[in-house]
């Protein structure tokens, strides 16, 4: 706060400005403890448990301290330091990566997620854990054409098994918004052992799609896990698969179902593009 009965000029107007910062933080401050608790409560249930000035938002989660014990599984294996960087958080749900991402010196985090109740929460985490600049933007994956920008780092995190064109949204992101990171998790079901693949099999050779670790994803018609927004689950060898297949060369495998990939060339893209919306160039 300025002093009272500053003298000159130039002090009043220090005074005033202080004045004024002041009202300005108390009107963006974070709600008090039962305020807080109350909020938290009217956007339950929560995916990410996260500790929200010592009020946890999901306190009896299946997981425990779900995502903070996982991320400390494979935070090594990602950039420490982050400074002048970009990141688009894709399926951001609370907002758990993007503030990770933020605290290591990101210069701009755009997090997008399709449900708006995940988005309100994740603005009140972000307020009340003091990320002011986060932009959250309600957005499918399959849109991010629409974003129009790319990102040194994009996080694909929780999402490819909840979509019912799982390769159409790697082909995406690999066309319109990932610019050199890509650090992608899936849930994953089946041999957790990729096999051996040749190049190609005759027509009549059919036992290598019999094998445990061949890639192979697993239709989910009904639900799974009391959850109908499964669709596709990947063994591991499908994951890499998948995740080759549409440009992204894998770096490290960072947890069991966690890689750390960069952009590179899309295989076979020089006789078939991939199906990417909005359609480049002219109709074939
Ligand atoms: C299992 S949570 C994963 C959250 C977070 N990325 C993580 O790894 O902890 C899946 C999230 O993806 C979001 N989601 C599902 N389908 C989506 C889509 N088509 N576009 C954008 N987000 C989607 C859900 O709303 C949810 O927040």
């Amino acid at each position: 706060m300025g002093r009272p009965g500053g003298s000159s000029e130039r002090d009043d107007r220090h005074m005033i400005t202080e004045e004024r910062l002041d009202l300005l933080d108390r009107a963006h401050a974070p709600p008090g403890e039962p305020e807080l608790r109350k909020r938290i409560e009217a956007l339950s249930p929560w995916f990410h448990n996260l500790n929200l000035g010592g009020v946890w938002t999901a306190p009896d989660h299946f997981l425990g301290d779900y995502p903070g014990d996982k991320f400390r599984r494979f935070e090594s294996a990602l950039p420490a330091d982050l400074t002048g960087k970009s990141v688009l958080d894709l399926g951001c749900n609370a907002g758990f990566y993007s503030m990770a991402m933020k605290e290591r010196g990101a210069a701009r985090v755009l997090a997008v997620d399709a449900d708006e109740r995940y988005l309100e929460q994740a603005r009140l985490a972000a307020a009340v854990l003091g990320h002011k600049d986060i932009e959250f933007r309600r957005m499918s994956v399959y849109d991010v054409a629409a974003i129009g920008e790319r990102f040194d780092v994009v996080i694909f995190m929780g999402v490819l098994y909840h979509l019912r064109h799982p390769l159409l949204a790697l082909d995406l992101i690999h066309a319109h918004v990932a610019d050199d990171l890509l650090v992608f998790q899936s849930l994953q079901r089946g041999s957790g052992e990729p096999a051996i693949i040749e190049q190609d099999y005759p027509f009549e050779e059919v036992e290598p799609f019999d094998e445990p670790g061949y890639p192979k994803l697993h239709f989910i018609e009904r639900e799974y896990a009391h959850d109908w927004t499964n669709w596709w689950i990947p063994n591991r060898a499908a994951a890499e698969a998948m995740l080759r297949a549409s440009g992204f060369e894998i770096e490290a495998r960072a947890d069991e179902d966690v890689y750390v990939c960069r952009r590179t060339t899309v295989p076979y893209a020089e006789w078939e593009e991939p199906a990417v919306y909005p359609r480049r160039g002219p109709a074939a």
